[in-house]
């Protein structure tokens, strides 16, 4: 688990022995695509002097209609680039590749602080009345057995109600940069609708690329209510996920405490172009941008 000392298993395991990273080396964070910036803005926000370095695999996206297999690779590979890179710890900033590849990577990387993220069942259970949860994700997380287990476990710890909706076409909507458009307002409404309908009264966003359209999802569900208007709560696990972050970088001693702030790099085996048009149009930032090869491994 991340939590765990260094060990002295050789290579050969499938573990990776890592040379120590000190307080200045950079966290990696990767998603498909462009998702993981809405998991980055509350890490850039919250650690503000810690150096950071960003993977879209957007050549590869969507991860939700793949195989888990294929996510694992991608996972991992684009795991040991950041390794490579010299980061201290690394986010992984998109649902699907945690539900597939998180175990994986903590059997290979034992001793690094690993933060994934997992749709907000947890605190969604806390925040209905109508004890009916709608969850948002791809298609690969809800078919997970990750997903499964958690579901299961708070749903008979709370007996609240979870709706598992697969949202086909979403993410691709957000890489495209359609956050507003008509065709991905009905593909929300789509999706959101019926979850309303049979009662529910939370929002889980399940995958990191939903939180740029929330407004799209805030409204679909607000038409859905037309008849009997109620409030509908919206969980993102983001800052979680940047606190979980920060724990961990206490714990193992790795926090940076330099004053001034920290720099971020990024690199996409996409288009160049469009990933720096989401950094400055969604988080109003301006990294260096580097261009990847997408065939097999990274770098
Ligand atoms: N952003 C990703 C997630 O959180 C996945 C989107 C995709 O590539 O399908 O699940």
């Amino acid at each position: 688990m991340a939590d765990t000392k260094p060990d002295s298993r050789s290579a050969q395991d499938g573990i990776a022995i890592e040379p120590p990273a000190g307080c200045d080396a950079p966290i990696g964070v990767f998603d498909s695509g462009i998702g993981g910036l809405s998991v980055l803005r509350h890490i850039h926000a919250y650690l503000p002097h810690e150096h950071l370095i960003y993977v879209a695999d957007s050549g590869f996206a969507p991860y939700g209609d793949k195989s888990e297999q294929a996510i694992v690779a991608r996972s991992l590979a684009i795991a040991d680039f950041l390794l490579a890179r010299g980061a201290k710890a690394l986010v992984v900033a998109c649902n699907t590749a945690t539900a597939a590849a998180i175990s994986g990577l903590r059997a290979r990387h034992p001793a690094l602080p690993l933060v994934g993220v997992e749709p907000g069942l947890k605190p969604a259970a806390a925040m209905t009345k109508t004890r009916t949860v709608g969850v948002l994700a791809t298609e690969r997380t809800l078919a997970s057995t990750k997903f499964s287990l958690l579901r299961e476990q708070i749903a008979a710890l709370t007996g609240v109600r979870f709706l598992s909706q697969p949202c086909i076409g979403l993410a691709d909507q957000v890489e495209k940069g359609e956050l507003h458009s008509a065709a991905t307002a009905m593909l929300v409404r789509r999706h959101v609708a019926p979850l309303i309908e049979q009662g529910a009264d939370t929002l889980v966003l399940g995958c990191t690329h939903y939180p740029f359209v929330r407004q799209l999802i805030e409204s679909a569900a607000r038409g859905a209510t037309v008849d009997q208007p109620q409030p509908i709560a919206i969980v993102d696990t983001g800052e979680a996920v940047a606190r979980q972050l920060l724990r961990l970088l206490t714990r193992h001693g790795l926090q940076r405490i330099e004053q001034g702030g920290g720099s971020l790099a990024a690199f996409t085996t996409g288009s160049e172009t469009a990933l720096a048009t989401a950094f400055s149009n969604l988080l109003q930032l301006h990294p260096v941008i580097q261009r990847l090869a997408a065939e097999s491994a990274i770098g």
